[in-house]
């Protein structure tokens, strides 16, 4: 079952809210074809909204730094802001002194998304102009919302009329103890990635590509997302606590779960790199609820950041007239 309502108006433009209603209840917004909400059962029956988000658009846009958001059309940073593909280079808007973040400074998450149902699921549409942000090509991108039971699909599908880049993600994040509890960081993670990026001050990966083996990045085994955010490690340091892309073993990217809740969430993915931001970044603002430092994380499952620099990475060049497609799952049970 899929309701739609009128949610706010942005810049003239209505923006919609759909809900998708299975064994979870979830809830996107036509405003970056983003992440409202997320309500799963907990272990005593009750409703747990685990998405975090702001309740207006100029709250959205301006305060909640892609919550919930498809990012696009690159997401994560380029270094330099700068690319090069069929011999000419592109530059990207950046805020000074840092890189090229999240597709621009006016990315997929600002932008107002045409959507219609399409099977099951709710398909939200955009078409970004040749030269937006500073990329090549048309684009001609949607992502589609899918409820299945306990799972959250989301598809991406994309054409160009001229060879481009495109690396989209989404970036909800999330709190199993539920979007209002506080920090996260009793949530606990598993990740499947024997390896991860470590990168300079920039956030930029250097290319080496490091065995989780004895750092605080091992998420091999579950651990609480705050046993280790703390150590004396150069990387976490960079970071500011986790902000780095794991290399993913498979398809099942990761399993976290919350105590207080017994709700698990596994995500899966088509993509080989997730990053795992623990919100480091956040600071005290008023959403669904009050929201802080670290009261949520993300796992953005993308190619890796800087890719389209780095040719030993797997490369985000899609060819004109190629079809893109690229699915990640969320998927929540009970312990
Ligand atoms: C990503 C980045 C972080 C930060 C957040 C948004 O996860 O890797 O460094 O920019 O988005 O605040």
């Amino acid at each position: 079952m899929i309701q739609k309502e009128y949610f706010d108006t942005y810049r003239g433009k209505d923006i919609f809210k759909y809900t998708l209603q299975g064994d979870i209840t979830v809830s996107v917004l036509t405003l970056g074809a983003r992440i409202y909400s997320i309500v799963v059962p907990d272990k005593s029956g009750k409703p747990v909204d685990v998405a975090l988000n702001f309740t207006n658009a100029e709250d959205i846009i301006h305060k909640s730094a892609y919550m919930g958001a498809t990012v696009g059309r690159f997401g994560n940073r380029i270094g330099d802001s700068r690319f090069t593909l069929n011999g000419k280079t592109y530059h990207l808007p950046h805020e000074e002194g840092k890189a090229h973040l999240h597709g621009g400074l006016c990315g997929f998450d600002q932008k107002v998304f045409d959507a219609e149902l399409d099977g099951d699921g709710v398909r939200m549409h955009y078409i970004s102009p040749d030269g937006e942000e500073g990329y090549p090509g048309t684009l001609d991108f949607s992502v589609k919302f899918t409820v299945v039971g306990s799972t959250l699909e989301i598809e991406y599908s994309a054409e160009s009329d001229a060879d481009t880049i495109l690396n989209p993600t989404n970036h909800c994040y999330f709190n199993l103890n539920g979007e209002g509890d506080g920090s996260i960081l009793d949530n606990i993670l598993q990740i499947n990635a024997d390896c991860y990026l470590p990168t300079d001050q920039q956030l930029i990966p250097t290319g080496e590509i490091k065995s989780v083996a004895n750092t605080p990045l091992d998420f091999r085994t579950p651990k609480a997302i705050g046993r280790d955010i703390n150590a004396d490690d150069a990387d976490l340091k960079t970071g500011g606590g986790y902000d780095h892309n794991f290399c993913l073993n498979d398809r099942h990217a990761a399993t976290a779960y919350s105590e207080k809740t017994g709700i698990v969430m596994e995500c899966f993915t088509d993509r080989p790199g997730m990053q795992f931001y623990s919100g480091n970044f956040m600071t005290a603002r008023k959403g669904k609820s009050l929201y802080g430092y670290r009261s949520g994380f993300c796992l953005e499952t993308q190619l890796y950041p800087d890719c389209v620099n780095k040719p030993d990475f797997a490369s985000p060049v899609l060819k004109q007239g190629e079809k893109f497609y690229s699915k990640t799952a969320y998927h929540f049970s009970l312990k």
